[in-house]
């Protein structure tokens, strides 16, 4: 038993053609998490299309890139413009051949009292996740139905996508929103042999989500601390679950969220959860004293 995450890269959990004959667009496959994803699912055999809103951005991931470069291709889209995105899918398709997979990982986020938000920052955030999710999905979606359908999506959510979250209200509430439309697209486009997921991270490392929600040492260890696996997560460990649940080991799944956070959501609960966070023994000591 592991209680790190030193493990991943010695301990692959899948076969190097996972994906082999898999076409998956990522959105905002250029940076954070997206790129991880792109990575893992080029290692395993996919072709892969990225659509980001920055073309230097964009460039530099496709350098980076260890393997898989002849079988990836990027496109400048802003998800919350349709006939944008829908130019970059059908340049992307002629390059790479027909989807069968979407990412839904596009996002934007900053903390804000909710009563200090503008109309024009709400709307920053809720059309990029949302609107943008809906855009992307509906797009690709066609495409795959016109074609006789089998396809497999996938949204990435949070947790406060149901708790809730003070000071993130645009991000909760277009979150749940993608909550609700996995839920929705999966029963509807079950008939087309598209399936339909979701992930709902806790806190990943990335240079985006730090800089918008934990800028300082401080923000990032008490974000930490309540983390019951005592760490945050490693961008391998969700870029594993996104390809399960696109490839066909996941074929009967759908319209499921699978949580992976290190149990922080439901710590943050629970009356006595807080006692975990104390040395055991002492926590043990005082429980003999209580007898
Ligand atoms: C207050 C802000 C703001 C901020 C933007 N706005 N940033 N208001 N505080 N920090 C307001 C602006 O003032 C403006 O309104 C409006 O939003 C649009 O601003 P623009 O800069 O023109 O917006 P745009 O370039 O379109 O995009 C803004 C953005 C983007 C969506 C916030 O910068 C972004 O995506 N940044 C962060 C990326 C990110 O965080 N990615 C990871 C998300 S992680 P006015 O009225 O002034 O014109 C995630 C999951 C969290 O979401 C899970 C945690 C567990």
């Amino acid at each position: 038993m592991t209680h790190d995450a030193t493990t991943l890269e010695t301990d692959p959990m899948f076969a190097t053609d996972a994906l082999a004959g898999r076409t998956i667009l990522v959105t905002g496959g250029g940076s954070g998490l997206g790129l991880s994803m792109t990575r893992k699912f080029l290692e395993l055999g996919a072709q892969v299309g990225i659509v980001g809103r920055n073309a230097g951005r964009l460039g530099n991931a496709i350098d980076g890139l260890e393997s898989g470069r002849d079988r990836v291709a990027a496109q400048v889209a802003d998800v919350r413009e349709p006939d944008q995105l829908e130019s970059a899918i059908s340049t992307l398709e002629d390059e790479l051949g027909p989807f069968d997979s979407l990412v839904n990982n596009a996002g934007g986020n900053f903390l804000s009292a909710s009563e200090d938000l503008s109309p024009r920052g709400f709307d920053a955030v809720v059309r990029t996740v949302l609107h943008g999710t809906f855009h992307a999905s509906q797009s690709i979606g066609k495409r795959i139905i016109e074609r006789g359908g089998g396809g497999s999506m996938l949204n990435i959510v949070t947790t406060y996508a149901w708790t809730g979250s003070a000071f993130v209200l645009p991000s909760a509430a277009a979150k749940a929103g993608v909550l609700a439309m996995t839920r929705s697209l999966a029963v509807e486009w079950a008939t087309y042999g598209i399936r339909v997921n979701a992930i709902a991270p806790g806190p990943f490392p990335t240079e985006g989500a730090w800089k918008a929600l934990m800028p300082t040492p401080e923000s990032q260890e008490q974000a930490r601390w309540k983390i019951p696996a005592g760490r945050f997560g490693e961008p391998e460990e969700l870029a594993n679950l996104a390809v399960f649940l696109l490839s066909d080991a996941s074929r009967y799944i759908t319209g499921e969220c699978v949580t992976i956070d290190g149990g922080e959501w439901l710590g943050s609960g629970g009356e006595f959860n807080h006692l975990t966070r104390l040395p055991r023994e002492q926590v043990k000591d005082l429980m003999r004293k209580m007898r």
